[in-house]
């Protein structure tokens, strides 16, 4: 049966991007899955250890899922640090996974860019390690994402196969194994191979401001990005003044190539309305900029203005959001004690 978990930092705020490349994803699955969703913040002390406001930071990306239309009663909504198995199977996967493979990801070197090793925190590098053991702990299965979390998810499949492959004998003396395939090799197999979601028409948002750079909580400007707080005259000024280049919208997609800042905008609005590209062409298509930028707009404020009211509403009453953290702790703990029980065993701890 498909395990579906996914996670969000608690570092600054929710954007466009963390919306239309993960939560929206979140919403759609919970109809056919079982769904697991977390606000990570083990991840979020890994490149800043001090945060003056992480408890707050928690709740409002627990308040975004529940107003985006998450059911924590259906589903499981907590934050990672109150199920410590994560940090547990992280340990494991840390001692499975070898130092090249982080060293290797691209979110590690841009984060890492013009710094030292001495001015970095381990948990930096050993980020997607910590990220594998969040999905693993539950044996989770399909995994939504934006599309910068690709290589961290193909990690993530590295290092359940290394661990299959290195106590597979162990795994044999269990009953807890089944046999997959993996391409044409059978492998008896503790751990799922994830499969990431990302598709959809903006699975990587782009700043407003430069179509060649990702939409980010950490980008210096804030035009550069739609807060999910933002209210409808902050959405429309950063969506007027988006750049974008003197031509007409094209009626193909096609015609979108090379146009980075045109190409990002009609993702944006596809998504929000929930229509391809191509279909929010056949309507544009030929019109200027001057045409579509208020389209565009209406259709942010709509789809966004009764999240952050909701999520504003929620926020002033924080005993309602701790209790369905707190819950849903419970809940995944229960889970992830299940399978920690049975990795303690594999790897030959005794309990
Ligand atoms: P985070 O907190 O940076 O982002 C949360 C989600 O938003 C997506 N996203 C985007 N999607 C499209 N366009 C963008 N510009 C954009 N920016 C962010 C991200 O891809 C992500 O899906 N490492 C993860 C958190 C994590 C996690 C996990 C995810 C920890 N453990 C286990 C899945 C499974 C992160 O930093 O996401």
């Amino acid at each position: 049966k498909p395990l579906v978990f996914s996670g969000v930092q608690p570092t600054g705020n929710l954007h466009l991007g963390n919306y239309l490349g993960a939560i929206r994803k979140f919403v759609a699955l919970q109809e056919n899955n079982d769904c697991i969703y977390c606000v990570v913040d083990l991840h979020a002390i890994t490149a800043q250890l001090v945060h003056a406001d992480m408890r707050s930071q928690i709740r409002s990306i627990a308040a975004a899922f529940i107003a985006a239309g998450i059911d924590p009663k259906r589903h499981i909504v907590f934050n990672q640090s109150a199920v410590p198995q994560h940090a547990e199977l992280a340990w494991i996967f840390n001692c499975v996974a070898r130092i090249g493979w982080m060293e290797r990801m691209t979110q590690f070197k841009d984060k890492s860019g013009g710094k030292n090793a001495e001015q970095m925190s381990l948990g930096l590098l050993a980020y997607p390690s910590l990220m594998a053991a969040d999905i693993l702990v539950y044996r989770g299965t399909h995994v939504p994402v934006g599309d910068d979390q690709k290589q961290h998810l193909e990690l993530a499949r590295d290092i359940a196969m290394k661990f299959n492959i290195d106590f597979m004998e162990h795994i044999r003396r269990t009953d807890y194994g089944v046999d997959i395939k993996v391409g044409e090799e059978p492998v008896h197999a503790f751990f799922p191979m994830v499969e990431p979601l990302i598709d959809g028409p903006a699975p990587r948002v782009m700043s407003l401001r430069d179509g060649t750079k990702k939409m980010s909580k950490s980008d210096a400007s804030d035009l550069s990005r739609i807060n999910l707080m933002d209210d409808a005259d902050a959405i429309s000024k950063k969506i007027r003044k988006a750049k974008t280049d003197p031509d007409a919208l094209p009626s193909e997609v096609d015609g979108l190539k090379g146009r980075a800042e045109a190409d990002n905008l009609v993702g944006i609005y596809a998504a929000l309305a929930d229509k391809t590209k191509g279909q929010v062409l056949e309507e544009f298509g030929g019109q200027q900029f001057s045409v579509f930028k208020p389209a565009l707009v209406d259709l942010a404020v709509n789809v966004l203005a009764p999240i952050s009211g909701e999520m504003r509403r929620l926020m002033d009453d924080t005993t309602h959001i701790d209790g369905i953290l707190r819950d849903g702790g419970e809940r995944a703990r229960a889970r992830a004690e299940v399978t920690m029980n049975q990795v303690r065993e594999i790897v030959g701890f005794l309990h």
